[in-house]
């Protein structure tokens, strides 16, 4: 028994003196459930570390971050969800299902709407943009500020694409995004809208022939173990967004606002300084694991978008053509 005691009596007193530390620190602190649908090493990782790290650090850690990545808390539609009721308090999700939630934000998915990522970001940042966040409140959803992930580029096992008629019947999934499954039933591809969670499977089974992401995804979710061709397409920019709930959010000081929102702009540079880093390292990387990869010429992009034409009386209509000449024509 002596002997018990000399070797776990002080672990056993560790353990209780950290329960109580753990219990009556929990008193005093809040904790921030962050989900997201990639590793903590991707893009929207090093967003929710630099949102974690300015947060607990300028409010001597009264809020403590717990993070919840690879869809660990189910896929973006239902995180957005349990914000609305209030069983996470924060999330990075892409633009894939947000357009369910506030119609307006689905006219930055329209494909071939951005030359770069430096008008998206002028036309997120600026009145355009900031209009489209405000609207999440009466979503249910605070929205703090836009993020990216890059423009997205098509993937599949099928064959190399380098004209509308090489994406015919291709069996593509897609984000659950009305505005990207209209442009490629209009290519007269065959678009499977799908979960995040669900798509490393089906297309490991075969169940679909590819899918579309930017590097950033393509490369931090190792796409390249399971499909062959990359086609760098670009042909649509994907933003991504910096949600909290509102019932959480409505029970924070002004000040404790002004930090979140703080942290939230962080997030963001750092999230675009790995978007930027992705789309100038991704290519090479992803041909030295093996991807055939073929880029599309400035004529074979504007052949794709001739065949999208269809497509965009529909966006027109839905968006407004004011609206959409206003974005093309912002400097
Ligand atoms: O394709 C998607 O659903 C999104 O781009 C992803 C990978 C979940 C990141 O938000």
């Amino acid at each position: 028994m002596q002997q018990f005691l000399k070797h776990f009596a002080p672990a056993a007193a560790a353990v209780a003196f950290s329960f109580a530390a753990f219990t009556g620190a929990a008193s005093a602190q809040q904790e921030i459930k962050l989900g997201y649908a990639l590793a903590t090493t991707s893009h929207y990782g090093v967003a929710a570390t630099k949102w974690q790290e300015v947060v607990e650090a300028e409010t001597d850690g009264r809020f403590v971050f717990r993070h919840f990545p690879s869809s660990g808390l189910g896929g973006e539609r239902e995180v957005i969800e349990g914000l609305q009721i209030g069983t996470v308090e924060a999330t990075i999700v892409s633009s894939g299902t947000l357009s369910n939630f506030v119609p307006e934000t689905g006219v930055f998915d329209i494909p071939f709407l951005f030359r770069d990522l430096s008008h998206a970001r002028t036309v997120l940042d600026g009145p355009i943009g900031q209009d489209i966040l405000a609207k999440f409140e009466s979503a249910g959803l605070v929205a703090l500020a836009w993020g990216e992930q890059g423009f997205r580029h098509i993937t599949n096992n099928r064959n190399a694409i380098a004209a509308p008629a090489d994406v015919a019947g291709l069996k593509l999934r897609t984000m659950e995004n009305p505005i990207h499954i209209t442009a490629f039933q209009t290519l007269g591809a065959a678009p499977t809208p799908m979960a995040w969670p669900e798509v490393i499977g089906a297309l490991e089974q075969g169940t679909i022939d590819g899918q579309e992401n930017p590097l950033s995804v393509i490369t931090s979710a190792k796409l390249s173990e399971v499909q062959k061709y990359l086609t760098v397409s670009g042909h649509v920019y994907s933003p991504a967004m910096l949600l909290v709930a509102p019932d959480f959010w409505n029970g924070l000081s002004d000040e404790d606002k002004e930090v979140f929102k703080k942290g939230a702009a962080e997030a963001v540079v750092a999230m675009r300084g790995f978007v930027d880093n992705a789309e100038s390292s991704g290519v090479e990387q992803l041909k030295a694991a093996g991807m055939d990869v073929g880029e599309l010429s400035s004529e074979q992009k504007a052949a794709f978008q001739e065949a999208l034409a269809p497509a965009y009386e529909q966006y027109y209509n839905t968006y407004g053509k004011d609206l959409i000449d206003q974005i093309i024509a912002t400097e």
